[in-house]
């Protein structure tokens, strides 16, 4: 997709030079280095697309979009010490290439200068877009600690997991969704449709994370595939495999999660079979689907012109069909 390709490049080149001189270089290098190593940028190329679709120039909202992303990588930057993951995007994670305690300060540095970037919007656009992160950030913090805690649970029901991954990524999405259209001066109640769009889109979003980090491959995926296996999350696939699955499927799932293998990749390649057996793959994607409809079903109600709202049903599409 073209159109997306030249706002990655606008995203990228107003990040690039981001911390360019500061000192101290240990604080400022690990958020440069993540920052650099790119990624998707989905959620700043929506700041952008909304505001554009309201018929203001995208420039505008280039701050917005530049917050969006730094406070993204900074939640990347601290979940990947929860998670323990080594990878990220192709390459170490920073508390594996510097340490934990960086890991923990240049991420908080990361939060301030995600408001940072909004200071130069007038006092009204100013308080609606700071309300509007603060809000989000707060609800990010709570699914992740639901996200976390949960790895201790057994007993996780599909509604609780929906919820937790509803506050972890899908409220970021739609904030995103929701700064665009604020900066480019949609109605308040078209506004609280294209957050819902992206709300709906987010979820679709991290169930699709949830499939990928089992079933995608290592090199696109930039992750290590198993990382979720591994560390007892309560994805999606485990909820479908417990709804899907035979008696001795779910009591052999059961098992494997409540131990803790000194041989890790024997545990993820027989959990991985048993998400397989129990169609819950299968079934994973369809539910990517389901909310990726439910997205569109609110972006049909938005006063816009059938032509302005196309992009963002290909921006939907392609998220779907992504393997990154
Ligand atoms: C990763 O987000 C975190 C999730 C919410 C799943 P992305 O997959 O958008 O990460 P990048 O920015 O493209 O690397
Ligand atoms: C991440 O969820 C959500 C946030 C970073 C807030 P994951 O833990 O699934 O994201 P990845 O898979 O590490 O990118
Ligand atoms: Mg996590
Ligand atoms: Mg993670
Ligand atoms: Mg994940």
């Amino acid at each position: 997709m073209d159109f997306l390709t030249s706002y990655q490049q606008r995203i990228a080149a107003s990040l690039s030079a981001f911390n360019y001189g500061k000192t101290p270089e240990g604080l400022y290098n690990p958020i440069d280095y993540l920052l650099n190593l790119g990624g998707k940028r989905l959620r700043s190329v929506l700041v952008l697309m909304g505001c554009e679709a309201f018929g203001t120039d995208a420039e505008k909202a280039l701050p917005a979009a530049k917050a969006v992303e730094v406070f993204h990588n900074f939640t990347l930057m601290h979940d990947d010490i929860m998670d323990k993951a080594s990878k990220r995007r192709g390459a170490q994670t920073v508390h594996e290439k510097w340490d934990v305690n960086t890991a923990i300060l240049s991420g908080d540095a990361m939060l301030i200068q995600a408001y940072e970037c909004l200071n130069s919007y007038d006092a009204s656009q100013f308080s609606v877009l700071t309300k509007l992160l603060s809000k989000t950030a707060l609800e990010v913090c709570e699914g992740q600690q639901f996200d976390v805690a949960f790895e201790q649970r057994t007993d996780v029901r599909i509604d609780e997991y929906l919820e937790m991954i509803r506050l972890k990524t899908a409220v970021l999405v739609g904030c995103s969704m929701q700064m665009g259209a604020v900066v480019g001066g949609a109605s308040k109640k078209d506004a609280e449709l294209l957050y819902q769009f992206g709300e709906q889109l987010g979820i679709a979003f991290q169930l699709q994370d949830d499939y990928l980090d089992t079933f995608g491959d290592a090199a696109s995926f930039g992750k290590r595939i198993g990382g979720d296996i591994a560390e007892n999350k309560k994805t999606i696939l485990v909820h479908l495999a417990m709804q899907l699955g035979s008696a001795t499927q779910k009591t052999a799932l059961q098992a494997w999660l409540n131990q803790v293998p000194k041989d890790e990749t024997k545990k993820i390649k027989a959990v991985t079979q048993l998400f397989k057996d129990t169609t819950a793959d299968q079934a994973t994607l369809n539910e990517v689907r389901i909310f990726t409809q439910k997205a569109f079903e609110s972006l049909d109600k938005v006063a816009l012109g059938e032509d302005h709202k196309q992009r963002f049903y290909d921006f939907g599409r392609w998220l779907m069909e992504r393997t990154h």
